[in-house]
């Protein structure tokens, strides 16, 4: 059994999914491929026609008039925070942001009552926590769809905006080497589940200690695409077309950690020795927020081959398609 992290779930502790009558966004790799592609080509259709429009302004089409969105946060957030509650707004929608906290749920109301209570009042329910049993717990009882906004698992809102970030530079990213330097977190773990949905390769590089769960790399394997584990970042980044890293310690991990994670993750830093490796056109993407100097320098994260706001941007327009997409199931 490989137990992640400090703390983090086993891929055996993992709950099972019922099968569902409505389109939750749960994960990558439990949405349909053609599903998933559909979401990436609305999403740039949907970023298009708005180019240069003020914010505050209505799409030309909205999917969202008339409704209700529930944003659920039991952990700290920007970017997801924002990009739901001004996408959910341009598509006509009205928004609640609630804090984990200050609701009920965080005072031993059951997650399933939490669930049921919800969707008598709002028509999508996204939510960021902890264990992914919540996600699970909720979407089983909820009557309409809900979304994962990260997990200590999983993070597949922020994946979408990669791959459509990807796309607006380098075109479709099937059959490209994707790499992965440093923790094998949640974000990682999406990105894997991406790898075989979208058909790219990923080479993993970091320490032992910090693989991505096995489950997840041997899914990804079995749906054809090649993903490595290579020790060595000089080497793992040797023809990639993309390069990714993430903070080296995450919301759910313990602070007591920090100087150990340190020690093990410096040699994986994203600097600019390792982008001349992987060579001039290849990207590099974090999702943000960045510890500077940390998992990635300046140099690089400002760098020419860095499409870093890009990324955040399009959470905004990924979350959109996949708004839509939840409410048209
Ligand atoms: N990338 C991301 O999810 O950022 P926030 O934690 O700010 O939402
Ligand atoms: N791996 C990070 C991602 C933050 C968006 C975390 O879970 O804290």
């Amino acid at each position: 059994m490989h137990i992640r992290g400090d703390g983090g779930q086993t891929a055996a502790d993992c709950p099972k999914t019922k099968d569902r009558p409505m389109n939750h966004f749960l994960d990558i790799h439990t949405t349909p491929a053609d599903d998933l592609r559909g979401m990436i080509d609305a999403a740039r259709k949907i970023k298009e026609a708005r180019a240069g429009r003020p914010k505050g302004t209505l799409d030309d089409d909205l999917p969202l008039d008339g409704r209700i969105v529930a944003l659920i946060f039991e952990k700290p957030s920007t970017r997801t925070r924002v990009s739901f509650d001004v996408g959910a707004r341009q598509m006509g929608g009205q928004t609640m942001v609630l804090s984990g906290t200050d609701m009920q749920l965080g005072h031993g109301e059951t997650i399933g009552d939490t669930a049921r209570v919800l969707s008598r009042y709002v028509d999508l329910i996204m939510i960021r926590t902890f264990d992914e049993a919540t996600l699970i717990e909720l979407a089983d009882n909820a009557t309409v769809p809900v979304i994962n906004g990260l997990t200590n698992r999983t993070h597949p809102c922020q994946i979408m905006a990669d791959i459509l970030t990807f796309e607006e530079h380098r075109g479709p990213i099937a059959g490209k080497k994707v790499v992965w330097s440093g923790d094998g977190n949640n974000v990682c773990a999406s990105f894997l589940h991406a790898a075989g949905q979208f058909g790219f390769d990923l080479t993993f590089t970091g320490p032992e200690t910090l693989d991505p769960e096995p489950l997840f790399v041997q899914g990804a394997r079995a749906k054809g695409v090649e993903i490595k584990i290579e020790r060595d970042p000089f080497r793992a980044v040797d023809g990639a077309d993309l390069v990714v890293t993430d903070t080296w310690l995450s919301m759910h991990d313990s602070q007591s950690a920090q100087e150990r994670r340190h020690n093990q993750l410096r040699p994986y830093q994203v600097n600019e020795h390792l982008m001349k490796a992987a060579g001039p056109d290849a990207l590099f993407m974090h999702c943000l927020p960045a510890h500077r100097g940390e998992e990635a320098t300046s140099a690089v994260m400002d760098g020419p081959q860095s499409v870093i706001f890009d990324e955040a941007e399009n959470r905004l327009h990924a979350q959109k398609a996949i708004m839509r997409w939840c409410l048209q199931g």
